[in-house]
Parts: structure tokens; C-alpha cells; sequence
């Protein structure tokens, strides 16, 4: 049956006044109105944990990078390093290319949002309810438990989804009622054990006999371990030779000469460096969205080499790196140096 006004006004009253008692209003993105600072949020919260965000990122970043201006007239250097440990680092250089692509301010319509790099649907809503107070309903991950739990769907697609969201909206209070379907998804209409008792929406949510079959649980896709070598090179200077990638993963960001486990030697300038005649310095793994990484860490002394790229350790330990490398620079920093050759009798 489809939901009376009657009962969303109901459902309205009683998630407002859920809200005004329980909800995370000290959040430092809900208390202001600059929409940078509100779209930066939104971009790192994509898939980082609100805690990790309010504790490590978002004020570091804000200062780093105070306006849209600032971030535009950035080293897409600085901004990967300010992102660093957050992961999905194209999240970082699509800020800086959707700074670079505003003349002055951020657009102010969903449409205008959305034709800039990085933003979808989501985010364009969430700056859109959030910074400019417009009627328009927010999707994250969270919410889309919320609402398929009150309409009991197993497989809901988007646009459903959607269409769906859009019709729980209280278009009178698109800011708090978008924060408080955030809130519900994460403090009461959890994935496992949901509080049904104490959920605002219990007047009119279908799938609370069952909440945990909606939406139903995916299966788990298993992800493939990436077994490989990473050279570290080091001159006759101490210095470490390390490059940016240019690939759609990890975009920007450095890292070591690396080869699959099955090889014995990496490539360097075409010739083939044994590992054999290296140090192994210890084994990193790293979980990736996508991928495990296992790796085998060693250290190569290579005679002097004119190409840049080689960086004494306080100069590496600057650059924007992902978590692997940040660990292979824990295993660096641990090099003992080379015991002096006891002098000759
Ligand atoms: N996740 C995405 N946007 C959020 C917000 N405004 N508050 C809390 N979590 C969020």
C-alpha cells in the first residue's frame, strides 16, 4: 500500500525530534555554511568512516587548502600528500581538476555539481541540502539501508532507490532530514542487530520483522592476492630512486620499482638488477579495494646513476604515497647503516 502523507508527515515529526535528541549535530561540516567546506566533506566521506575523517583529514585539509581558490592554485603533489592513509586517491585529484574547473565559486544547482569531476548524483544532493538548503534527497551507503528496510526491498536497484528517497524527503527541511537518515543508517538501522526499538521510522517501515533481510546480504566477492617483488635502489649517495605512477590506480602517487613474484630480477633503465645481489629488508601486505598486495621488499645498491629521480629518505618520506609505501619507508627508515670495513692490518 503506498504510505499516506499523513504517516511521512508523522514519520517527519518524529525523526526531527529523534534528531534534535540523538543526532551528531557538533559535526564540523553540519555547522557551517561554506559549501567548499561542505563539498570536501562530502567527497571524503565517500568512503572513509566519519571518524577517521573528523579525526586525521578534514581540519588538516581545510587549512591546507582554506578555498575553492586555494585548492585550484595547488601541486596535485600537496593535495595526494593531504589525502595520504585516506585511500581513492582520484577522490584528490578530481577536487583539485573540479576546483580548477570553477571560475569563482562552486555551482548551486544538482546539475551544475554534477558536471564537474568527481561529483555524482550524491554528493551534487548532499552539497545542494546541506550548503544551500535545496529540497533534494541524499543516497550514501548508509541511507540506502535505511530505505530499503522501510519499503522491505531485497535487490533495489538506484533508480528505485531513488524514486524512493525522493518520496520520504521532507522538502521543508532537506538539511536536517538528510543528516538525520544519515544518522538513523548509522547509529540505529545498523546492518546487523538493527534498534528497531528505538527507530523514528518504526510507524512506517516494512522490513522491520525481518530488518536484516533488506536489502539482502551480497555475497562477498573474494579478492586476488598480487604476489610481487619491490626493489628499493639506492645510489652511492644514500639516495632512494622512486617515480610517480601514471595509471588509473593510485594515479599520482610514488612508489618503487616493482616485478611479479615469479621474476628474479627487476628492470632498471633496461637492464636486469638480480635480487639476489640485494638485502631483503622484510614483506608488506596491504588490502586494496580491489586486490591484496604480498610483497617481498629488497634493498639494491646500484653504482651511480645521472637520471633524477633519486631522493635522500627526508625527501621520500615527504612525497604522496599509499599505504604500501608508507610501510616499505617504515622498513628504510629501519636500514642499519652499513658496518665501516675494518681497517686494513
Ligand atoms: N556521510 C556523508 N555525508 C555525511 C554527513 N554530512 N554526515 C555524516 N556522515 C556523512
Amino acid at each position: 500500500m503506498p504510505l499516506a502523507k499523513r504517516a511521512i508527515e508523522q514519520f517527519h515529526a518524529r525523526l526531527h525530534s529523534w534528531y534534535n535528541a540523538h543526532g551528531r549535530k557538533t559535526l564540523p561540516w553540519r555547522n557551517t555554511t561554506d559549501a567548499y567546506a561542505i563539498y570536501i566533506s562530502e567527497i571524503m566521506l565517500q568512503q572513509t568512516q566519519v571518524k577517521t575523517v573528523l579525526e586525521r583529514y578534514y581540519a588538516p585539509f581545510l587549512k591546507r587548502f582554506p578555498t575553492l581558490s586555494h585548492l585550484a592554485r595547488s601541486e596535485a603533489d600537496d593535495v595526494l600528500q593531504a589525502w595520504q592513509g585516506l585511500g581513492y586517491y582520484n577522490r584528490a585529484l578530481n577536487l583539485r581538476a573540479a576546483a580548477q574547473a570553477c571560475q569563482k565559486a562552486l555551482p548551486e544547482t544538482v546539475d551544475g555539481l554534477m558536471a564537474l569531476p568527481g561529483i555524482g548524483r550524491n554528493t551534487a544532493h548532499a552539497v545542494c541540502a546541506f550548503a544551500y538548503h535545496q529540497p533534494v534527497a541524499v543516497m550514501e551507503a548508509n541511507v540506502k539501508r535505511v530505505v530499503s528496510r522501510i519499503f522491505a526491498l531485497t535487490d533495489p536497484k538506484d533508480p528505485e532507490l531513488w524514486e524512493k528517497a525522493t518520496l520520504l524527503l521532507d522538502t521543508k527541511n532537506p538539511f536536517d532530514y538528510n543528516q538525520a537518515m544519515m544518522d538513523i543508517g548509522s547509529m540505529v538501522c545498523l546492518k546487523r542487530k538493527p534498534l528497531c526499538g528505538q527507530c523514528p521510522a518504526s510507524s512506517i517501515c516494512e522490513g522491520q520483522e525481518t530488518p536484516e533481510a533488506y536489502p539482502a546480504p551480497k555475497v562477498k566477492k573474494t579478492v586476488p592476492v598480487r604476489e610481487k617483488h619491490i626493489a628499493v635502489l639506492r645510489n652511492p649517495d644514500g639516495h632512494y630512486y622512486a617515480t610517480a605512477r601514471s595509471s588509473r590506480f593510485l594515479n599520482g602517487l610514488y612508489h618503487f620499482i616493482e616485478t611479479e613474484k615469479d621474476n628474479n630480477s627487476v628492470l632498471f633503465h633496461k637492464q636486469a638488477l638480480p635480487l639476489s645481489a640485494g638485502q631483503m629488508l622484510g614483506h608488506v601486505r596491504q588490502q586494496y579495494s580491489h586486490f591484496t598486495l604480498e610483497a617481498d621488499i629488497w634493498l639494491l645498491d646500484v653504482p651511480h646513476s645521472r637520471q633524477n629521480h633519486w631522493y635522500p629518505l627526508a625527501e621520500l618520506k615527504k612525497l604522496p604515497v599509499s599505504m604500501a609505501e608508507t610501510k616499505i619507508l617504515a622498513l628504510i627508515a629501519a636500514i642499519k647503516p652499513a658496518k665501516p670495513k675494518s681497517p686494513k692490518q
